[in-house]
């Protein structure tokens, strides 16, 4: 028995569709939210990342605009471009794409975000209230996840739930919000006695450990949920016969390109499963759309505790 599909293309898609009303809503009420993004330097993979929200902020009719600082910025000049968007009332959500180059203090321009900006969730005072059951601004790939399980009617409470990765930006985060959505969870990572046995205990396996396919059957319970975060890509001859030999698709998508993408989970793992996130087409496709929702989100919520304070004075 092969396992469900789960389609993150088509959840994004729902997603999409409902932001989409919010912004219109808003829009006739003559309110536009807006986004900052941050690109520092020439990284290929973040300017592929830094495109993709741009692009679908402008589809859905979300005011952004993109900074390219030179790759030798000091953390200073970051600073000082990240207090300059904290004080502009027309941008809602400021985002700081990373990795951050090594010269740059990657905490400090994190922390120096607005906390009611932070669109990614990243600043500690939102890592605080996401552990406390108060989230505000939850990051994207972690609040994706939680989508598809609730979208696809996959239980999360009293469910064995196993992490492998423990990430700030997706381990750390999907574990606080299967616990707070009453998961039992265990976190995993590379000094894990045992990651075998400790993943075949998880109705829901999340794999975000950046290692491409290494979940292999023999870390999955039969008819488990697995939910693959990674994205790696694989360039080699070798290593494409060992995932896909067979799979004419993925033989078309090498020859053209010299690399197909590969999650965290081998293929196999499809046999085992019970439902499973495709890569690419599961996981992916959330990260942006929740950055979109997240935006209006942060409008709403910076605006509306604004309009508050307003009426109190
Ligand atoms: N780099 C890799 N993933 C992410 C993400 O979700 N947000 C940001 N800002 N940078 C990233």
């Amino acid at each position: 028995m092969s396992a469900t599909i789960l389609d993150g293309n088509r959840t994004a898609a729902e997603i999409r569709a409902e932001v989409a009303e919010e912004i219109r809503t808003l829009s006739a009420a003559g309110l536009k939210p807006g986004l900052a993004v941050l690109l520092v330097g020439n990284n290929p993979a973040s300017e592929i990342y830094v495109r993709g929200k741009v692009k679908s902020s402008e589809e859905l009719g979300i005011y952004s605009e993109k900074h390219t600082p030179p790759t030798s910025s000091s953390t200073e000049e970051l600073l000082q471009l990240v207090h300059d968007l904290n004080r502009r009332d027309e941008i809602d959500g400021i985002l700081v794409q990373l990795p951050l180059p090594p010269q740059i203090d990657s905490k400090r321009v994190l922390t120096a975000v607005d906390p009611a900006k932070d669109v990614d969730g990243f600043h500690p005072m939102n890592v605080g209230l996401l552990s406390t059951q108060r989230p505000a601004l939850v990051p994207c790939t972690p609040a994706g996840i939680m989508e598809i399980l609730k979208r696809a009617n996959i239980p999360v409470a009293g469910q064995e739930a196993v992490v492998v990765g423990r990430s700030d930006i997706v381990g750390k985060p999907t574990a606080m919000l299967l616990i707070n959505g009453n998961a039992t969870v265990t976190v995993c990572h590379s000094k894990t006695r045992d990651l075998p046995g400790v993943c075949r205990r998880a109705d829901i396996l999340v794999a975000a450990l950046g290692r491409a396919g290494m979940i292999t059957p023999a870390y999955v319970k039969p008819g488990a949920t697995v939910i693959d975060v990674g994205t790696n890509q694989i360039t080699t001859r070798a290593d494409f016969d060992k995932f896909f030999q067979g799979n004419d698709q993925r033989e078309q998508i090498f020859r053209r390109k010299g690399s197909t993408l590969i999650g965290d989970v081998d293929p196999e793992v499809a046999q085992v499963a019970g439902a499973i996130t495709p890569v690419p087409g599961g996981v992916g496709p959330l990260t942006i759309v929740m950055l979109m929702a997240n935006t209006v989100r942060a409008m709403k919520l910076r605006r509306a505790s604004r309009k508050a304070e307003l009426s109190r004075a």
